[in-house]
């Protein structure tokens, strides 16, 4: 089993990852008050690795919710039915919730645990491999609302994160794809090295191979690890590892959260910024080229969906977190391994970039 650290002072909590995890007792019972547990999970997790979550927490009583699966009810009417199931089972402030699932369980189960008697411990155990490299380190929790995807959320840190790396056998080759977007995410953003290596191996990773994966989910929890530690709430640095999601967020808006996978839309979404940094002089050429065959090695879409308009797409980028005194602040590439948050670009390029598609 590896470790990881999330250092937050008093806030810092550990990262465990590997295989069997799951079937280990003991490893969270540090992390568990005396009071209750809720593991929240959805109806396509829960009858693969419920059992074996609750196994993993011995005699104590554990409640469990089970949710309907979907990015599509990651929204306030669906955070209720948590609230009424810790209610109705009379959990107090030393309660921990469990999120069981991915980054959409995770996210929500968070904020659950962020409001619920003003904020109690919470355990992130993701399932998916976007979760496992991205949604379930660094405290963003968040529903969607109508006009704008994670606009109600908080920060709130998970007590520890547990990764079995066994739950990916199971996960559909779709999901598992969107979550190598995130993961090539990060050597673009931080780590040229990483970006190397992720393109040397890219083959095996796909194959699911263990030693590869533990390697990739290794490094991006490591390096989201010390940036979150750097900027937990996002006042700099942070914001490096949203790139491309202005542009994905916006499809993902444009999509109501019913067609592309997130970690789909921000692959198009990463392209876009790739090309943009090329076009201000940022990025060569044959960079961007790297970016766009390693997205489409992986079978991730590399450019946005064609029906939505350049206007919608300006419109949904417009809410964005990032947007400041009207501007929208754009995570750019100064070169692979090296991404900066820009608000001194000429918005004619940011027109030019989403009309030429
Ligand atoms: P998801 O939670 O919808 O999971 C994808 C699908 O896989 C679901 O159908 C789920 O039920 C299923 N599934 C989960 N684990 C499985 C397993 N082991 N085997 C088989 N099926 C399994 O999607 P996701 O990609 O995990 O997360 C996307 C969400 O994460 C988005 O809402 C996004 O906004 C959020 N996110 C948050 C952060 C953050 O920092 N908080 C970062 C990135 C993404
Ligand atoms: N996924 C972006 C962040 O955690 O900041």
């Amino acid at each position: 089993m590896h470790r990881l650290n999330v250092a937050l002072g008093e806030r810092s909590y550990p990262i465990f990852i590997g295989s069997g995890l799951l079937a280990q007792k003991d490893i969270l019972s540090a992390y568990l008050g005396d009071e209750g547990v809720l593991i929240v999970t959805n109806e396509t997790v829960a009858p693969l690795y419920l059992d074996l979550m609750v196994a993993t927490l011995g005699d104590r009583k554990v409640d469990r919710l089970i949710l309907p699966d979907g990015e599509q009810y990651k929204h306030l009417n669906t955070l209720d039915l948590i609230f009424d199931a810790l209610l109705e089972n009379r959990h107090n402030r030393g309660t921990t919730l469990i999120a069981l699932g991915g980054g959409v369980i995770g996210d929500m189960t968070g904020f659950a645990a962020a409001c619920y008697q003003r904020g109690v411990d919470f355990i992130q155990v993701p399932t998916t491999l976007l979760a496992q490299v991205d949604s379930s380190v660094g405290g963003k929790t968040a529903v969607n609302h109508r006009l704008g995807k994670n606009m109600i959320g908080a920060f709130h840190q998970p007590r520890a994160v547990l990764i079995d790396i066994d739950t990916l056998k199971t996960l559909p080759e779709r999901e598992f794809k969107a979550g190598l977007a995130e993961v090539v995410k990060y050597g673009l953003i931080i780590d040229s090295a990483f970006f190397d290596w992720l393109e040397q191996n890219v083959k095996s990773l796909l194959a699911r191979d263990e030693e590869a994966l533990l390697y990739a989910i290794e490094s991006s929890c490591r390096l989201k690890a010390e940036v979150v530690s750097a900027d937990e709430r996002e006042s700099g640095i942070r914001a490096i590892l949203n790139l491309g999601h202005t542009f994905g967020h916006a499809v993902e808006t444009f999509q109501s959260y019913s067609s592309w996978l997130h970690g789909e839309a921000i692959a198009a979404g990463m392209v876009m910024a790739a090309e943009l940094s090329s076009v201000i002089g940022w990025l060569s050429e044959s960079d961007v080229s790297r970016v766009r065959r390693i997205l489409a090695q992986i079978g991730l879409p590399i450019a946005p969906p064609e029906n939505i308009s350049a206007q919608k797409f300006l419109d949904l980028m417009a809410v964005d977190k990032k947007a400041r005194r009207g501007t929208i602040g754009l995570v750019l590439l100064e070169a692979i391994g090296h991404a900066t948050v820009s608000f001194d670009y000429d918005p004619s390029i940011l027109e030019e970039i989403v009309t030429s598609r």
